[in-house]
């Protein structure tokens, strides 16, 4: 099966604060899902945000950004908790009304288009939703029928859908004794069903173990492939490094950088990064002169970074000024490098 988009609402799905109403989609027909909206031309963002805020009371979890996410690429919202991810999600998503700016999803207006916009949407929310007291493959056929797809059809549809996601040997299981990871797959398999035009993915690893996690990407790798486009909040930087063709670092409820993951380690980092920690706090003080030697200096609770296009020439003059870090290496910059250099914190709490 081709897992071609086009999806919306249904059981189990995060209630809409105000805006639109339960989605009725049609049949999708993959053949012509692309000319869903005759006025939306192929090659048109697929959302266009422009001056987006979400305040809640007088807090403004978004804070003013503007982004455009493009067809079949994955774009990736990373940052720490709090950042205002999943706020952004749930405008995109229709469930939370914009408060702000301007926001156009699909060629179409949220506040007015909810439900033609949610019938073409694969949401993962952040908190899996599925109902625990049905089996696997009825979890699936079930929210098809929100579709208004005929049964056969779903059925054929959920069986595809449970081999794309590993589960085909747990599909007349109950949810409820399922792993995280497995509930995991099952919503994004959940999702697909109704074979969505964007599929919108709210931390979908997080909490799990590196496999299940390899596994996810894998599959979300393979989505993409397949034409589908994603949107992807995360606070694993590997994670926006491995999936994510452009993303944004948000913080606050704004953007501290954008772009593709090797240009804003190009523009935000140095090639390489030293990494040493010290038994004592004046063995620290002691190393910290060698951050002459660096284009820059980074002094963390539990250890130091040294920011450089030569790290071995670095760890090489430590040794020969008698430094005796606990451990010292040299690494390649990542993204979480960008994030410390663009808010002075790192992504994890
Ligand atoms: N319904 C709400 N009412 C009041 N404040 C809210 C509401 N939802 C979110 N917030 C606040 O908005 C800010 C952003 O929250 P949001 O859930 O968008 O962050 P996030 O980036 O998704 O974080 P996490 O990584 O923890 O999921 C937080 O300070 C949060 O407390
Ligand atoms: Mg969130």
């Amino acid at each position: 099966m081709a897992f071609s988009p086009r999806s919306s609402l249904g059981p189990g799905a995060p209630p809409a604060e105000a805006v639109g109403g339960a989605a009725s989609a049609t049949v999708p027909d993959s053949a012509v899902r692309f000319a869903a909206s005759s006025a939306e031309a192929v090659d048109a963002p697929l959302v266009v945000a422009r001056g987006l805020v979400k305040r809640f009371g007088r807090f403004s979890a978004v804070d003013g950004v503007d982004f455009e996410i493009t067809r079949g690429e994955c774009f990736g919202f990373l940052g720490p908790n709090g950042a205002g991810k999943t706020s952004t999600m749930r405008m995109i998503s229709c469930m939370s009304p914009v408060s702000g700016g301007t926001l156009r999803v699909l060629g179409m207006d949220p506040a007015t288009d909810g439900t033609r916009i949610r019938a073409r949407l694969g949401l993962v929310p952040q908190e899996d939703s599925l109902d625990l007291e049905l089996t696997v493959l009825d979890n699936l056929i079930v929210y098809a029928r929100y579709f208004d797809i005929p049964r056969a059809e779903a059925r054929r549809r959920a069986v595809d859908l449970l081999e794309f996601a590993q589960l085909s040997e747990r599909a007349h299981d109950r949810v409820e004794p399922l792993s995280g990871g497995m509930r995991r797959r099952l919503t994004i398999a959940r999702a697909l069903v109704s074979q969505p035009d964007l599929m919108i993915l709210d931390e979908p690893t997080t909490g799990l173990d590196p496999q299940a996690r390899h596994l996810l990407w894998d599959r979300l790798y393979r989505l993409k492939q397949q034409g589908v486009t994603l949107v992807v909040t995360t606070h694993y930087m590997e994670e926006a490094e491995q999936l994510c063709d452009r993303l944004v670092i948000m913080d606050k409820g704004r953007f501290a950088a954008h772009g593709t993951p090797r240009e804003l380690i190009d523009r935000y980092s140095t090639r390489e990064v030293v990494e040493m920690r010290f038994a004592t706090a004046e063995e620290q003080a002691a190393a910290l002169p060698l951050g002459e030697m660096a284009a820059r200096l980074e002094v963390l609770p539990d250890r130091i970074l040294l920011y450089t296009e030569d790290g071995d020439a670095i760890l090489a003059e430590a040794q020969r000024r008698g430094c005796s870090p606990v451990s010292g290496f040299v690494r390649r910059s990542t993204l979480e490098d960008v994030f410390l250099r663009m808010t002075g914190r790192s992504l994890i709490d």
